[in-house]
């Protein structure tokens, strides 16, 4: 009998999720650095595979088509290896939210106050305008709990510097990894 065994280098060491402003992409980089392996941010991939921003993209076509091009862009991620970090509604959309089932899922949480801080005079857009302080609020409130279902394990992002939050991603992940190693 033959038995395939799925290798570890054929999906994510780690998707990292959460709110924006948690430092994703800051800690995801970092944490590939110290599992040794590549790192790619999605929005980053999105902005390549488009030419052009996501600002551009929220203008141009709205939110909706923006959603459908980070769900393509996502669920290719999810099939490649290495660090993978995701926008942070893209487990918004129910096809990503599926696909993370069985992944190494980190959620970087973040205090509404602190993440708002980091993620304020950025060029989000859905932190475009005024009052945007309590729509990040608003918006993290409604995603909270889905961040939290999804996750393999959650890390506070405010819990110290970005090394030292990669650090304690790779310890809580230390569990995750090794029986995978032991299935190649
Ligand atoms: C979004 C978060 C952004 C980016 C887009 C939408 C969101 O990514 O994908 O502006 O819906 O929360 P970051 O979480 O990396 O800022």
């Amino acid at each position: 009998m033959t038995v395939t065994r799925k290798r570890i280098n054929s999906r994510p060491a780690a998707v990292l999720i959460g709110f924006m402003g948690a430092g994703k992409s800051t800690v995801g980089r970092l944490v590939a650095e110290l599992l040794g392996v590549d790192f790619v941010d999605a929005d980053e991939q999105i902005v390549h595979a488009e030419g052009r921003s996501i600002p551009e993209i929220f203008t141009a076509d709205g939110v909706e088509a923006f959603r459908d091009i980070e769900r393509r862009v996502v669920l290719d991620l999810l099939t490649r290896g290495g660090v993978v970090s995701l926008g942070g509604g893209a487990v918004m959309t129910p096809a990503v939210a599926d696909a993370l089932a069985g992944h190494r899922v980190v959620y970087l949480s973040i205090d509404p106050a602190e993440g708002f801080a980091r993620a304020k005079g950025g060029d989000r857009p859905l932190l475009a305008g005024d009052d945007a302080e309590t729509r990040y609020r608003e918006l993290l409130d409604e995603r909270h709990d889905t961040y939290a279902e999804l996750a393999t394990v959650t890390v506070d992002a405010g819990a110290g510097s970005a090394d030292e939050i990669a650090d304690l991603v790779v310890s809580a992940l230390a569990d995750h990894l090794i029986p995978e190693r032991n299935l190649l």
